[in-house]
């Protein structure tokens, strides 16, 4: 793969994945494919156009493809890492099927995340869009609390620049709030690094609304990424609406429910303590797991018949929230890859949604998402 010739494969891919989804989606056809198919050329490029979305407005707005990869899980917190090298391919197999957004941190790893995805991606790295995030101290190879101050912003930026092996990221986002820091404090410290070009672009992870508001404010916000899924919907509640409002996009992360969503883990699915962060989650102990299958029931049920399968409906509800919502599932297998972007061309109906929403709002999830430590570390 040569940046070269990366746009017209990428292109030629991206039909290609079109076409699987055209495929297995037969009857959950979009209007938007209704529509293509009835013009002279099946996959145009207004199409594969559309396959974009964009994040943020004015000066600060971000072309991507409407999925991301999230990169996290490769080498942390969804158990034991998978070979390096497999995942490097597997990065730039995404750049060849039309992903564009490529989502790290400091923290994932720590920092062994960071110089995979930088590895990987060194050779198109002028076309897709890198984001990365700060907001810990890290010690001994582990997280170490919250640090939000300037000065350490200033300095992890420019080591994860190194890791990256990049001279910018594309968007710089604070992974979690620091409560003795002023959020005007931190957008401005964003801002100064925006104006010495090692930073393009400012997010937010797991914020309030006044929060968003203030950071705006100082620094026009490009997204806010927090979790967000059929089983998560907090973001309904006022931030989805703020972004809406002040033109910001909205990145939803752990968009499969860190997996569970798939359909593929139950309460016999044993995680690896110390490199798997879900065998402490709540949420997947094996009690919330069986409590929580109706909700897998419901999404198979549901995609069955349309020839989908639940994380492929999983991820179209997300898109079909809003136009300005970039989920960034996670994943190590090609195979996983393909049937989560699958989903980029599928759009469910009016009709179609409402049921969707209907059996999935009778359903009562069991188990927190956080532990209370780590909830304690999200706004609300
Ligand atoms: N801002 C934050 O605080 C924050 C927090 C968490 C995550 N994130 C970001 O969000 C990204 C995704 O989050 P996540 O990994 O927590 O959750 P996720 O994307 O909801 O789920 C990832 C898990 O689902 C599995 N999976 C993905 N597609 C699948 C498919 N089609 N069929 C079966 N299994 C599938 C993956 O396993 P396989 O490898 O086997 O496919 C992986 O274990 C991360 O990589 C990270 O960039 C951000």
């Amino acid at each position: 793969m040569t940046s070269q010739n990366v746009t017209s494969r990428r292109r030629f891919l991206t039909a290609g994945a079109t076409l699987g989804a055209a495929v297995v989606a037969a009857p959950a056809l979009s209007n938007r494919q209704r529509t293509d198919e009835s013009a002279a050329g099946r996959f145009t490029s207004s199409q594969l156009s559309l396959n974009h979305r964009t994040l943020g407005s004015g000066k600060h707005k971000l072309d991507v493809s409407a999925l991301g990869l999230g990169c996290m899980g490769m080498n942390y917190h969804r158990g034991p890492a998978p070979d390096r090298k497999a995942m490097i391919t597997l990065i730039r197999k995404a750049v060849d099927m039309g992903v564009t957004l490529f989502d790290t941190a400091e923290v994932y790893g720590p920092f062994v995340n960071e110089e995979l995805v930088g590895e990987a991606l060194a050779p198109v790295r002028k076309n897709v869009v890198v984001t990365t995030k700060f907001g810990f101290n890290i010690q001994n190879g582990q997280m170490a609390g919250l640090n939000g101050r300037p000065e350490h912003i200033r300095q992890v930026i420019d080591e994860s620049l190194k890791r990256l092996r990049t001279d910018y990221v594309d968007m710089l986002y604070q992974h979690r709030i620091d409560p003795n820091v002023p959020i005007e404090d931190v957008a401005g410290t964003v801002k100064d690094l925006i104006q010495a070009g090692k930073v393009r672009n400012f997010g937010l992870s797991e914020v309030s609304v006044d929060t968003i508001r203030r950071a705006h404010a100082v620094q026009p916000l490009t997204a806010i990424q927090s979790e967000y899924s059929l089983m998560w919907k907090n973001p309904e509640n006022g931030v989805l609406a703020a972004c809406q409002e002040l033109g910001i996009g909205f990145v939803p992360y752990s968009p499969l429910c860190r997996g569970y969503l798939t359909g593929t883990l139950n309460e016999q699915t044993k995680f690896v303590v110390g490199k798997d962060n879900r065998a402490g989650l709540p949420r997947f102990t094996p009690e919330a797991m069986k409590a929580n299958r109706v909700i897998v029931d419901a999404l198979t049920e549901f995609g069955n018949p349309r020839g989908l399968t639940p994380a492929q409906v999983a991820l179209t509800w997300l898109l079909a929230q809003k136009p300005w919502i970039v989920p960034i599932p996670g994943t190590t297998k090609l195979a996983h890859l393909g049937e989560n972007l699958a989903s980029i061309d599928l759009q469910f109906t009016a009709s179609e949604l409402r049921d969707l929403d209907e059996a999935i709002a009778k359903i009562r999830i069991q188990g927190d998402r956080y532990t209370a430590e780590e909830q304690r570390r999200v706004e609300r």
